[in-house]
């Protein structure tokens, strides 16, 4: 029963317990070398709490406001293609997990089923997230649909102009549905994208705009001077360029660029209630959680995902009340520090027994 894991450890080992070697290398792989998925982690390994004491902390509060709604942590659902390989479902089973929890989901353009189903399967706020897979018009229309089906605000992909070698997948020879044949995308249109195309996306959709996969203080500038609303720090999990820096060390500088201008994503290694704190700290508003959810949903459906999304918040409220903190907004640059990583980086290293590579 999904209900009775205790640790995201136990999630992570049924998840692989049900899932095809090929769609578990799909989920955890990072590109080549693996060198930013790694750095992501050790981003947050790196980073050590400075807990204040003899803090009245009977009540800790992890929720917080986020496009509007109250969400119970400061976290959503980072948007992942085919979740239909995860739970049949797909992205439905995720929007329900994230509605009984209590945070919001961003829906991939690049999974099952329609953006219009997930989109009435739930009654929260949702958000979309956007390939550019066409020409103009084939923008046009969907920025339409998703103005229709009622998304309240729109996120754009900029980090994959290219798709990179993911060489785990390559190596079992796996192919996500929507990399397969008649139904891969076309990818010039993505390769192409500038700041003239975002503009104009933006403007079209007159929703909040995300703008996701920004990795340096240059790129911040340039969005927020292009009236972005949200900057979404993300290396696409260590999925796309190698050799980038970890997702967590480019949040201070873009922070430090933007300064209040927009509200600040980040993802990319996130697995402990402890981590959302440390992003927290670090100047972001919320994190999004990509792997986690996967293995939630692989799990156990939607009790899986809930139940992982459970497990984080405790890890959050022990860790806030460990700190000396009741609520998010107190938090602040001051509870953190530079530190040693004692453990070596791997895509499950925040958990105690679980082995590098894909032994597991
Ligand atoms: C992703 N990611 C992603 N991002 C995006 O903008 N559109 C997408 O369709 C996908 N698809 C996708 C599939 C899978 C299996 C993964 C693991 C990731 C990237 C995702 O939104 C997010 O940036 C990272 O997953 C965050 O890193 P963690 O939490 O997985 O370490």
């Amino acid at each position: 029963m999904a209900v009775d894991f205790v640790s995201n450890e136990e999630i992570i080992t049924e998840a692989r317990r049900r899932v095809a070697q090929g769609v578990w290398d799909y989920l955890v792989g990072g590109s080549e070398s693996e060198t930013t998925l790694r750095r992501n982690r050790r981003a947050f390994d790196s980073i050590a709490f400075r807990p204040r004491i003899l803090v009245d902390v009977s009540h800790v509060d992890t929720s917080t406001t986020f496009l509007g709604a109250k969400m119970r942590i400061p976290a959503i659902f980072a948007p992942i293609g085919s979740l239909q390989v995860f739970d049949p479902a797909g992205a439905v089973a995720a929007s329900q997990a994230a509605t009984e929890f209590g945070i919001i989901h961003c829906v991939s353009s690049a999974t099952l089923p329609s953006l219009e189903e997930t989109a009435a399967a739930t009654p929260t706020p949702k958000i979309f997230q956007l390939y550019v897979h066409g020409d103009e018009q084939w923008t046009t229309d969907m920025v339409q649909r998703v103005k229709d089906a009622g998304y309240a605000a729109l996120t754009l992909t900029v980090d994959t102009a290219h798709y990179s070698r993911r060489e785990r997948p390559m190596v079992t020879r796996y192919v996500p549905p929507t990399r397969r044949a008649g139904a891969a995308p076309e990818r010039r249109f993505q390769a192409s994208l500038t700041w003239d195309t975002m503009d104009w996306i933006k403007e079209m959709a007159g929703l909040p705009f995300m703008l996701k996969g920004v990795q340096t203080a240059e790129d911040a500038e340039i969005a927020v001077q292009h009236g972005v609303d949200y900057i979404w720090v993300s290396n696409h999990g260590g999925r796309q360029i190698d050799h980038g820096q970890g997702s967590l060390d480019t949040l201070p500088e873009i922070v430090q660029a933007v300064a209040g201008r927009a509200r600040i994503i980040v993802d990319g290694g996130v697995q402990r209630g402890g981590d959302i704190l440390k992003a927290i700290a670090l100047g972001a508003d919320v994190v999004a959680l990509g792997r986690l959810q996967g293995w939630g949903l692989a799990a156990g459906g939607v009790a899986g995902a809930v139940r992982m999304l459970e497990i984080l918040e405790d890890e959050l409220l022990s860790t806030m009340g460990l700190t000396g903190l009741t609520s998010i907004d107190k938090v602040t640059p001051k509870y953190v520090c530079q530190a040693d990583p004692v453990t070596e980086a791997h895509e499950m290293s925040s958990w105690v027994n679980m082995p590098v590579g894909r032994i597991l």
